[in-house]
């Protein structure tokens, strides 16, 4: 792949410069291909947010900030090894209360399920700030 398009936009003497523009243009889509595949790419049909309310938030909180279990806000997850995470969905963490979910999730659930985890907004922090913004609003509108 990477040698065909070498020929295209590098080669010796491009005989035409339209030959340069496609070079050019087949490896802008071939990086762009690459961004895509290096993202979650699995196949997983599993509803996170549905399994996560059902089955995890008792643990880890409606807003994930943990209580029995710990903190799955994503600020907290990125520093964390995406492996070892889904490694702990499946097959729980012995010593504590983190079960295992090998009966329920598959390895691609439980990589779905960390990226989700990782992409995760606080839709309900996101209100009451808007909320406060729009009492502040009001109050400097009123003065
Ligand atoms: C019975 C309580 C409980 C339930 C239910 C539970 N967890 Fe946990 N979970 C824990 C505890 C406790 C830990 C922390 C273990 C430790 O101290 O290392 C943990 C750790 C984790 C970790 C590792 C986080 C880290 O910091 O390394 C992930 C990821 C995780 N849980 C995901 C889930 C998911 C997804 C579900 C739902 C399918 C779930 N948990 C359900 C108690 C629970």
């Amino acid at each position: 792949m990477v040698k065909q398009l070498w020929l295209f936009s590098g080669g010796e003497k491009p005989k035409k410069e339209t030959n340069m523009k496609i070079g050019k243009f087949l490896s802008m889509t071939a990086a762009a291909a690459m961004v895509v595949t290096t993202a979650y790419a699995g196949t997983s049909k599993m509803d996170f947010a549905k399994v996560y309310e059902k089955e995890c938030q008792g643990c880890h909180g409606p807003i994930h900030q943990g209580g029995v279990g710990s903190d799955l806000r994503p600020k907290v997850l990125k520093k964390k090894n995406t492996d070892m995470m889904a490694e702990t969905i499946l097959n729980g963490r012995p010593g504590t209360a983190m079960p295992s979910w090998k009966h329920m999730f598959s390895k691609d659930d439980a990589y779905g399920m960390i990226d989700w985890l990782m992409n995760w907004k606080n839709t309900m922090e996101l209100k009451l700030s808007l909320d406060d913004i729009k009492k502040k609003l009001e109050k400097t509108c009123r003065s």
